[in-house]
This record gives structure tokens, sequence and C-alpha cells, in this order.
């Protein structure tokens, strides 16, 4: 297969990047980070989550986010709800956008969102009803695609399953999630042609975190078989308060360099990016997590 003639990025940075973070981290930062975003060419930016904030504190700040950001026109600013309630809850802060999230895991299911695969599909419904009645799209994730923190590997059929669910109830894009990064690319690969057999390719989206540094290989791999999205975050940020060990998303900052290296557009200005991950890597007081920002920063 050829690769893509253009690669949309979704930003999961304010959303997946910060919402494992323990030391609390102001409105206005995440606020400013969310608008420095804005101003390097991105389109999509996933702001927030309404989700108990008993289960993920750092997100509860999120409805005074969505009402405080500086909103660009041509940018989709997204939210996380994983039931009616965070989907009511979105809607109050005037989101646009929102994503459901399931797991091909039922142990991750569990420790991740408190039912079964079965149930979680189930209480997606409502949701969708609710979206499709105020015009909102909806994103569908589909966690554990490359492995489970709980039960290992995880066959590929398994993920196809759920996103076909998804993509049945109305997701109009599903997002597949190596959610502790111990994907290779030839299994990603693998991956992608069983899921395309139930969901079509331009509509997949690939998620991939780095902990084991085999994302930027793993989406080389997946663009080579017709997948067109790619979430990441600004400096590598991230990863799942119910996946331990699991480190950032793949730094948007590293999959830009390798989309302008293959030629491959995507409107994403590479200096701005950087600075807004240097920025919120100052707030947070840690070193860039994108080795593209790094070398960039130091010479
Ligand atoms: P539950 O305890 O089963 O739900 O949690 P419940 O309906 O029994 O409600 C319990 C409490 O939560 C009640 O409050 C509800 O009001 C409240 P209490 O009476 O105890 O004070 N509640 C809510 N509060 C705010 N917003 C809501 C909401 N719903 C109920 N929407 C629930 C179920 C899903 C809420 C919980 O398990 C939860 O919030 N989990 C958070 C999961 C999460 O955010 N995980 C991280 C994001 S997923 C991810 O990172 C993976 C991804 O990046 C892809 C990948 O990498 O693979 C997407
Ligand atoms: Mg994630």
């Amino acid at each position: 297969m050829k690769l893509p003639e253009r690669v949309r990025l979704v930003e999961v940075g304010p959303r997946d990047g910060l919402q494992n973070e323990k030391m609390p981290i102001s409105v206005e930062d995440k606020v400013r980070l969310v608008n420095d975003l804005s101003e390097t060419g991105l389109d999509y930016i996933e702001v927030g989550s309404f989700v108990s904030p008993r289960w993920v504190p750092q997100m509860a700040g999120s409805h005074e986010v969505f009402s405080k950001i500086q909103y660009r026109a041509g940018i989709t600013y997204a939210a996380l709800t994983p039931n009616l309630r965070g989907f009511e809850a979105a809607l109050e802060a005037d989101v646009k956008e929102v994503a459901v999230f399931a797991a091909a895991s039922e142990s991750f299911s569990q420790r991740n969102i408190n039912c079964s695969i079965a149930e979680s599909l189930k209480r997606f419904i409502p949701v969708m009803q609710a979206a499709e009645h105020h015009g909102i799209a909806v994103r569908g994730y589909v966690s554990c695609v490359l492995g489970c923190p709980y039960e290992g590997y995880i066959p590929p059929l398994q993920v196809a399953r759920v996103a076909r669910e998804l993509w049945d109830m109305g997701c109009y894009e599903i997002s597949l999630g190596d959610t502790i990064g111990t994907g290779t690319p030839g299994a990603a690969r693998c991956l992608i042609e069983c899921v395309a057999q139930h969901v079509p390719r331009p509509r997949l989206a690939a998620h991939f975190h780095d902990t084991y540094g085999q994302a930027l290989a793993n989406l080389y791999a997946v663009l080579l078989e017709g997948v067109c999205v790619i979430d990441s975050s600004v400096a590598g940020l991230g990863g799942c308060p119910y996946a331990s060990g699991a480190s950032g998303n793949v730094s948007t900052e590293d999959v830009l360099y390798m989309l302008n290296g293959l030629g491959i557009p995507t409107g994403v200005d590479l200096p701005r990016l950087i600075n807004a991950g240097q920025r919120i890597c100052q707030v947070l007081g840690r070193e860039n997590g994108s080795r593209v920002a790094r070398a960039f920063t130091k010479s």
C-alpha cells in the first residue's frame, strides 16, 4: 500500500496528556496550552473530559477550561464523555464534539469505567441518541488494542468487534488505542488488516502510547495500511490513570517531524508546536518528552 496523501493530527495533549498528572494544573495553564495549540495549525484538540472527578481529579475543571479558551474557526474542540451524565455536562459547556470510550479488554473496561464492555456499549446508546438530537459528532475509542495491562495479548478480532459496534452505533471515526504502548509494527499492521474488514480504513485513527518506544514505527506501519488520522500529544505528555506504567502518547512534534520528512502535509507548524510543548513542560517542571523538541531546543 501507498502512504496517505495527507494526514490529520488529533491533538490529545490537554486531555490524555494531562489527565494523569498528579500535581494540580490550574485552569489558566490548561487554557493557555489549548490556546497555544490553536495557533499551530492543528484543527482538532481534545480539551478535556466529563468524567467522575473522584476517578480523574485532574479533569474536574473541564467545564471552566471550555468556557475560557479562545475558539478559533476551523478547529474542533472535543471532550470525552463516558455516559449520558458526561454528555449533558459537555452540552452545558457548549462542547461541539465528544468521544465515547470502550475497551477491547474486559479487565481494563472494569478498571477504567467500572463496567463490562457490553455494559459500556449499552451506556453509549443514549449518548449517541442525544448527540444525534443535538447535531454533535461522536468519535469512538477502543483501548488496549495491542495489549492489556491486566490480560496481556488481545486478539485483533476482539478489537474489531468492539470497533464495529461503535461504528454501527454511529461513531464517525474509531480511534484504536495502544494504551500501554506494547504494540510492535507487525502486530499493528495485522490489527488494521483485521479491523478494516469492519470499519473503513479512512475512518480509523491510530492512538499510540510510546511506553516501549515503538509508537513511531507502529505509526509508519499503519500509514502503509491506509490509516490517515493520528492521535498524539504535544511534548509526549500523558498516560492513563487506569493503565499503570503507561507513558504518554507519541509526541505530536515527533510525529510531525516524521510526516514532514515523508512529505505528507498536515498543515501544522513545527516551531510553534515546539513552543507550546516547551511552555507546558515548564509549567509541569518536567523534561520535554519529544525527542524532536529536545533536539531543536538544544541546537
Ligand atoms: P461509576 O462509579 O461506575 O458510576 O463510574 P456511577 O454511575 O455509579 O456514579 C458514581 C459517581 O460518579 C456518582 O457520584 C456519580 O454522580 C458520578 P457520587 O454520588 O459518588 O458523588 N458520575 C459522574 N460525575 C461526573 N461526570 C460523569 C459522571 N458519571 C457518574 N460523567 C464512570 C463510572 C465512567 C463515571 C467512572 O468510572 C469514570 O469517571 N471513569 C473515568 C475513566 C477515565 O476518564 N479514564 C481515562 C480516560 S480513557 C483513556 O485515557 C484511554 C484513551 O486515551 C485511549 C487509549 O489510550 O487507549 C481514550
Ligand atoms: Mg490514551
